[in-house]
């Protein structure tokens, strides 16, 4: 805690906004009847701030749906898709033997206490800002008492710090075959920051280690694309001293990885995400996700 003035100043309302507007779009997504858009993350309700749990209790999620396509079209569809790609990702790490996992800018990423019953001998490294990881182990323990063993929360600003630094400070394990998730971070960093996060990857994690994360495209980021909702999702993030920072073309994308030292497994672009994860049980697509992020995984030469 840290006095500014005379006014305390506590981590947790150092909390970076987006990461607790993520997770609620993800509670609201849960609510949808079709069993084929749903969102899965059944614990976002309950990792959400309580003003953003009242609209989860109390707005039908028909009006909340026509709400947020116009103040922020795309969004909400995208965190479903983004949520069922990194998931269905995430599963298929644990069926083919990972043996650690981190996620980088972890928010309130439920997946190690979703998945706890498949987690049994794995670590899971939480890495985010102090004070989004405050707040977030606050909400945890109000839900399951206490944290998860196997859970590891590491603080770290990625701008002032390297994963290094504070990994090899905590239990990870360089030996140990790792599935990295760096999911709706990439965008607010600078390029040196994100290189410094694909460094450490590539040269520490052991043979058939992995990542998925999501990029935006430069043009985007330069401005010069601006389809459905990325105005408003620009200046959203501006607004809340978080602006977009980050951008690769995605045709540069292969050359990119292969020169950070890694090989692309998968590279899903929007019409990938809405054909994949957003299609109704009578085959029509309930919504648009991001038109200018894609999601890569791939893996360690
Ligand atoms: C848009 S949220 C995404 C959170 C989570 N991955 C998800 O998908 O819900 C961005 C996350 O990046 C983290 N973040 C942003 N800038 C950061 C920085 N400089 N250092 C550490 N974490 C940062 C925030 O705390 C936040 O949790």
């Amino acid at each position: 805690m840290e006095k500014a003035g005379t006014k305390v100043v506590k981590d947790e309302d150092k909390a970076i906004k987006s990461a607790n507007s993520c997770c609620f779009l993800r509670a609201m997504g849960t609510l949808e009847k079709d069993k084929m858009v749903r969102n899965p993350d059944y614990l976002s309700k309950d990792l959400t701030s309580l003003k953003f749990k009242l609209v989860y209790n109390l707005i039908p999620l028909k009006f909340f749906k026509s709400f947020i396509e116009k103040r922020f079209p795309t969004s909400y569809h995208h965190l479903i898709a983004r949520t069922k790609h990194v998931d269905k990702i995430f599963l298929e790490e644990i069926k083919h033997g990972v043996e650690q996992i981190v996620i980088l800018g972890a928010g309130y990423d439920s997946r190690a206490y979703r998945f706890s019953n498949r987690l049994a001998g794995i670590k899971v490294f939480e890495l985010d800002f102090p004070g989004t990881q405050t707040l977030k182990k606050k909400r945890l323990k109000k839900l399951f008492n206490k944290i998860p063993e196997n859970v590891i929360h590491v603080p770290i600003d990625f701008t002032a710090k390297t994963i290094e630094d504070v990994l090899k400070e905590s239990e990870f394990d360089a030996k140990k075959r790792t599935f990295f998730i760096w999911e709706g971070v990439s965008m607010y960093l600078t390029e040196s920051a994100v290189d410094l996060v694909l460094k450490f990857v590539s040269e520490n994690a052991a043979p058939a280690s992995s990542i998925v994360w999501d990029y935006a495209y430069k043009s985007f980021i330069d401005g010069k694309y601006m389809p459905k909702g990325g105005i408003e999702a620009a200046e959203h993030a501006k607004k809340n001293n978080e602006p977009y920072l980050f951008g690769v073309k995605r045709d540069k994308m292969i050359n990119f990885m292969n020169d950070r030292g890694f090989e692309i497994i998968s590279h899903l672009s929007p019409k990938d995400l809405e054909n994949l994860y957003l299609k109704k049980n009578d085959g029509e697509i309930d919504g648009n996700v991001h038109q200018y992020i894609n999601i890569v995984y791939a893996k360690v030469i």
